[in-house]
């Protein structure tokens, strides 16, 4: 086995002592999207240095806890907190929590972020139901050795967002009443904000999002055979002479604003599971 799967192999041991279950659902939090983890029942707070091999969270806005618990009658793995390439973690650490989800026995992740919009038609406060991406982080989690039994090779990725749970998304956001976008999410490493030229091409490109994270983590995903569900927040404008504003703790209050609507949203489609 990897070095990866041999150490969320043991995390995942440890987990399963303080709670022998296997999670349903995996959930991600982004940037100020942390609190739905309160929403968690008969719950237990992990912080990440109690657990084997997980790495330190560092970033404002990411508390770094695991909590594991029942949200709409399932059992969940909340991690509160993730790791950003731009901190200068490895791939591999940006990418354990899921590691460790796969290793759980998890078949699904929910993952959300901060994004700045691309598409003109996109206010700060939309949600963004993430249909694709492209990866122009200029690294990939499964570069090296392949192990076998955590995944292929050559994984696919024309269905990396998962149909069904996308429709199970807009099912619920039509009955609650709530504007949801829909787009590509386009991955930069960052941690400086894009350029004008950047932000033009991105958008001939396709990509109506831009943000720091969720590719490493939906791709290892998919090469674990997880079914994905990802959102995004936009928090600032991210297209013409806007740009320069975009502050860190205005990513962060947007998100914290919108986090219950998310919230709402995600226990929507974990009821009609
Ligand atoms: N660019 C990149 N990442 C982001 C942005 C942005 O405008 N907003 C939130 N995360």
């Amino acid at each position: 086995m990897t070095e990866a799967g041999k150490k969320a192999a043991e995390a995942a041991a440890y987990l399963k002592s303080l709670r022998p279950v296997c999670p349903d659902i995996g959930l991600i939090l982004g940037s100020g999207l942390g609190s739905l983890a309160e929403q968690l029942v008969d719950e237990i707070k992990i912080p990440y240095e109690d657990i084997p091999h997980m790495p330190a969270a560092t970033v404002a806005g990411h508390t770094g806890h695991l909590v594991l618990g029942q949200w709409c009658q399932k059992e969940v793995a909340c991690f509160q907190g993730r790791f950003h390439y731009y901190e200068g973690h490895s791939m591999a650490e940006v990418t354990f929590p899921v590691r460790l989800l796969a290793a759980l026995g998890s078949k699904k992740m929910f993952i959300t972020n901060a994004a700045g919009g691309i598409n003109p038609r996109f206010l700060p406060g939309d949600i963004m139901l993430i249909t694709d991406h492209i990866n122009f982080m200029g690294d990939n989690p499964l570069i090296g050795a392949n192990d076998d039994r955590l995944g292929p090779r050559f994984p696919s990725l024309s269905t990396v967002y998962d149909p069904r749970l996308a429709g199970l998304l807009k099912e619920t956001a039509a009955q609650k009443g709530i504007t949801l976008r829909e787009g590509v999410y386009i991955g930069v490493s960052g941690p400086s904000l894009e350029t004008p030229a950047e932000l033009r091409a991105f958008a001939r490109w396709g990509a109506d999002a831009v943000g720091m994270s969720t590719v490493p983590e939906v791709i290892a995903a998919c090469h674990a055979g997880l079914k994905v569900l990802a959102m995004s927040v936009i928090t600032n404008l991210a297209h013409g002479e806007f740009h320069h504003e975009v502050k860190h703790e205005q990513v962060l209050a947007v998100a914290g604003k919108t986090g219950s609507i998310l919230a709402s949203l995600l226990e929507g489609v974990c009821t009609r599971l």
